[in-house]
């Protein structure tokens, strides 16, 4: 249910000046809600971490259940309400028993955010030495389960006349980047996000993308580190030096907090824009 202009302009109580929670009452469905293993935050759990924390009842759904029960743990800890499952999210059929287990418990989904993405993990390569089933692969994981997501959970927010769909892409749709299925999964999530925020904008239903530039996670460096045979240190210092803002990558909290607003009323204007959260990474190339 949207805000009313005076709810959102209305002063706070003399007797509290702190604003309600921004998500307070709502049910939020992160897919990729765990993380890859190594040190720090991934994007998906401090979403979810951030969503909670705000107020929102989280089901956390990921591949690795254990790492999505992490996040549940994380949660639980801090006095949030959360709880996990199991998905592919490169099969459809999953997808559509995460939806109807959803509803099931809680007749609603006003937020959902697709997080999954797989790069050099599932084998990405310059597009010489690509093979097929690599492609087809990433393109299920990172593009194909976004769509059917949101073929999965438009129809609720519809009925609802209301809902936020959050798609996380990458700066790497604009930039350089030689891992070619990567590069076109992302680049297609976010024409597809703004088709899909025209297309529901009558229904209440409002869809925006976020690219992440270069972020701290255990995804992005420890995996590269991982594969490159090369020390953590020296993957976190090359990215390092390719952000414009301060020579620092991002952390998982500064996309999480992006999520946040457009998740959030405050964001309740707001359809079918591409984010960067970059450090001003892609400023570069106007
Ligand atoms: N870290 C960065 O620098 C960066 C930059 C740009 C974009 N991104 C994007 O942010 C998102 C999250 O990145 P992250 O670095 O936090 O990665 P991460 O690997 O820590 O998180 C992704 C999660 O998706 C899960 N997952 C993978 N395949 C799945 C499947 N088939 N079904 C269900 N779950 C699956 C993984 O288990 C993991 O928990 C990705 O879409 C990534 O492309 C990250």
């Amino acid at each position: 249910m949207q805000a009313s202009d005076s709810e959102l302009t209305k002063p706070a109580a003399a007797s509290s000046l702190k604003s309600p929670p921004r998500l307070d009452g709502k049910i939020a469905l992160v897919i990729g809600a765990g993380q890859s293993p190594g040190l720090g935050l991934g994007n998906g759990r401090a979403s979810a971490l951030l969503f909670a924390r705000e107020g929102a009842s989280v089901i956390a759904a990921d591949i690795d259940l254990d790492s999505a029960q992490e996040t549940v743990a994380m949660i639980e800890r801090e006095g949030g309400t959360a709880e996990s499952y199991k998905v592919d999210a490169a099969s459809d059929a999953e997808l559509d028993a995460l939806i109807r287990h959803c509803m099931a418990r809680h007749k609603r989904i006003d937020v959902l955010q697709n997080n999954v993405g797989i790069s050099v993990a599932g084998g990405d390569a310059q597009v010489e030495r690509l093979s097929e089933s690599v492609f087809d692969h990433i393109m299920a994981v990172n593009l194909r389960s976004c769509v059917m997501a949101c073929k999965r959970v438009l129809p609720v927010m519809k009925a609802q006349q209301s809902g936020s769909i959050i798609n996380i892409s990458s700066v790497a749709a604009y930039m350089q980047y030689p891992w070619v299925t990567y590069k076109a999964s992302k680049v297609a999530m976010i024409e597809f996000s703004k088709q899909i925020a025209l297309q529901y904008a009558a229904d209440g239903v409002r869809c925006n993308v976020i690219l992440p530039g270069l972020i701290d996670t255990p995804m992005a460096v420890d995996t590269r580190a991982r594969a490159q045979g090369i020390a953590r240190e020296a993957v976190a210092a090359q990215r390092d030096a390719q952000v414009p803002l301060k020579a620092r990558m991002g952390g998982a909290m500064d996309v999480a907090y992006a999520a946040l607003f457009l998740a959030s009323e405050e964001a309740r204007f707001i359809t079918g824009i591409a984010m960067p959260v970059d450090g001003g990474m892609l400023a570069r190339i106007g």
